[in-house]
């Protein structure tokens, strides 16, 4: 049995921050922006939108787009790391406001690469045949926790949501293999300190902080390892590979591995200009996009790689149905 993607969704906030927009609020500029990340704009949800509202709408759209009922789903995994409450999880209010009746819900939290982390695990529980119809979303709005003050961080990341409704069918299509890792020492270079239990009153503050220089070197490296390894354990060599949708960081972490490897420019997706760095939707938001702009066909062999606060990184290759 394997993990068919059956059909795919995304969701944005419709509000756009551009890089003058943010280089009239901190010293910074269109041009650095550019040339050290390659984002030119990111969307930012307003006040009253939190994380399960972009959710909701993802996995609507890619549980209409895999003609699945919420009512046929047996599980909901949400990868987020900005959930709306620390508890109940945002998988919860999605299957509440989904009324997939059925479904167990839970969110895994690691960070940008939870949604390979979710999707890892939904195809466990599929290939066990344990569940049938699953729904991984991955959505953050990490702009609610960021200092818009502090130049280092407040113009990376944007928020949105990714989705895909997974069926278990047999034959050769479907997540072929899956590759997560973790770098718990690493866990100091990209925190969020305030709210959880060492730190309930927030008095660490209520922002992201980053040691970019730190966190660039390990994406360097987590990313390429991720690629190389998801490849090699499937039994596959780059050139059959048709396309890789990176996690949507930083640019030049991607150009790193696509030069390295010696991938041609038109089998990495990149969409960051528009978005940022959307965290655990990043991946499925670019993947529905792909999809979208009819860059998989059926057929084609896909790899989905990321890394991200904890530190964490992994990857799922995929046969595309
Ligand atoms: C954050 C990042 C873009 C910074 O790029 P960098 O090339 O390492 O830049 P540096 O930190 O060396 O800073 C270079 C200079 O630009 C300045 N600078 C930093 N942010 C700036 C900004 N937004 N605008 C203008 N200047 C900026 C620095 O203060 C420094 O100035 P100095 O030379 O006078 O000290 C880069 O380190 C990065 O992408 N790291 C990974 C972050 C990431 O992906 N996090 C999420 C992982 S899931």
């Amino acid at each position: 049995m394997k993990a068919v993607i059956a059909g795919t969704g995304s969701e944005v906030p419709p509000k756009i921050v551009t890089n003058d927009d943010l280089s009239k609020i901190v010293d910074t500029s269109d041009e650095w922006i550019r040339d050290r990340t390659g984002i030119m704009e990111r969307r930012v949800t307003d006040e009253g939108t939190a994380t399960s509202d972009l959710a909701v709408i993802a996995a609507e759209r890619a549980l209409t787009s895999a003609g699945i009922s919420p009512m046929e789903l047996d599980l909901i995994i949400v990868a987020t790391c900005s959930p709306d409450t620390l508890f109940p999880s945002v998988a919860c209010i999605v299957q509440d406001r989904l009324g997939a009746k059925k479904a167990a819900a839970f969110d895994i939290s690691a960070a940008c690469s939870g949604f390979n982390f979710a999707l890892s695990a939904a195809a466990a529980y599929i290939e066990s045949e344990t569940f049938k119809n699953v729904l991984v979303v991955g959505a953050d709005t990490l702009t609610k926790y960021l200092d818009w003050t502090d130049r280092n961080t407040c113009v990376l990341f944007g928020d949105g949501a990714g989705a895909v409704a997974l069926r278990g069918e047999k034959g050769d299509c479907g997540v072929l293999a899956s590759y997560i890792r973790a770098k718990g020492e690493g866990r100091d270079f990209l925190v969020m300190p305030g709210g959880g239990t060492r730190d309930p009153e927030m008095k660490n503050g209520r922002f992201i902080r980053m040691d970019g220089k730190e966190v660039f070197k390990f994406a360097v490296h987590a990313l390429e390892d991720s690629v190389k390894e998801i490849i090699q354990k499937a039994g596959f060599t780059f050139e059959d590979i048709d396309l890789l949708i990176p996690h949507q960081a930083n640019l030049r972490i991607i150009e790193h591995v696509r030069k390295k490897f010696n991938l041609p420019e038109k089998k990495v997706y990149v969409n960051l200009m528009k978005y940022g760095n959307t965290s655990a939707a990043s991946v499925p938001l670019a993947l529905d996009e792909a999809v979208n702009e009819g860059r998989i066909k059926s057929g084609d062999l896909v790899v989905l790689a990321g890394f991200g606060a904890g530190l964490t990184y992994g990857s799922n290759i995929i046969r595309w149905r």
